[in-house]
């Protein structure tokens, strides 16, 4: 297990650049909290998943910013190791203002040391302004659940040569303006590997396949107790007998590049 005593953004590019995997899962409460930072996963990330695992909504589209602001100081409570990251929820970041009063909202009330928000080109003004308020921004690429009305469901993106490139540019244009890492959610293999090789910032895939710079999963995808688990999760419970050996297992996985294999991935 590492040695270092808290991971910082500069942390996650140094980890880039020595080509160590970085691990990410999502947390919503105190108690997960402290079990993934006894574990040293690189970064928490209250996503608005928990609008699926916690509220038990359909999507992520219903949590707004105080239901991510509750979950987040929970989080923050025990994370000690691990870079908290929080999700700007749907709709919170229409405009550079509004995403900054949010993001403040988010840091100083949620304690988050990074926030994630979902799109390409037309965020670019935004995670420059937020980058240039001095605030840590990791972009989302590839499925924006957050869409999924507009996407007409939950489906793998940058099948086709024009979208593959539109990804590429939006990976580009989203590091240019200050982004700090990039999340890449149901992508080709072949593409998030492209993406990856062009970009100096990580990438942290889910459903990206192994060549991303780390991984990102869903706490209940892992424990095995998603009614209906996605191709690219792994139960991870099944081989463990406590809930910390199953994010140890998944942390060593990761770290060795053994996770996701090829049934994980997209081709
Ligand atoms: O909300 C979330 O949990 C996420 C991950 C799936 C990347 O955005």
């Amino acid at each position: 297990m590492s040695s270092r005593t808290k991971t910082t953004v500069t942390t996650l590019h140094n980890m880039k650049q020595d080509g160590e995997k970085i691990t990410t899962l999502t947390a919503y409460d105190a108690s997960f909290s402290q079990v993934i930072d006894s574990q040293k996963i690189d970064v928490m990330l209250v996503g608005d998943s928990l609008g699926m695992t916690i509220q038990g909504h359909e999507t992520t589209v219903p949590v707004s910013v105080d239901d991510i602001i509750y979950h987040a100081k929970a989080v923050a409570s025990r994370c000690k190791y691990s870079l908290l990251m929080v999700d700007l929820p749907f709709m919170s970041y229409t405009s550079p203002e509004m995403a900054l009063r949010n993001t403040a909202r988010i840091m100083q009330e949620g304690n988050a040391h990074m926030v994630k928000l979902e799109g390409g080109a037309p965020q670019i003004e935004t995670v420059s302004q937020l980058t240039h308020h001095g605030v840590p921004v990791c972009a989302h690429l590839g499925l924006q659940p957050q869409s999924v009305h507009k996407l007409g469901g939950y489906r793998v993106q940058g099948r086709s040569d024009n979208d593959g490139q539109q990804m590429l540019d939006d990976a580009l244009a989203l590091q240019n303006a200050g982004a700090d890492a990039l999340v890449l959610e149901c992508v080709p293999v072949d593409l998030a590997n492209k993406i990856t090789a062009e970009l100096n910032i990580p990438t942290i895939g889910i459903g990206a396949g192994a060549g991303c710079d780390g991984q990102v999963l869903v706490l209940q995808d892992l424990l095995g107790i998603t009614p209906r688990a996605p191709k690219f999760s792994k139960d991870f419970m099944l081989d463990s007998g406590s809930i910390a050996g199953a994010i140890a297992a998944y942390r060593d996985a990761v770290k060795d590049s053994s996770f996701p294999a090829e049934e994980h991935c997209f081709l």
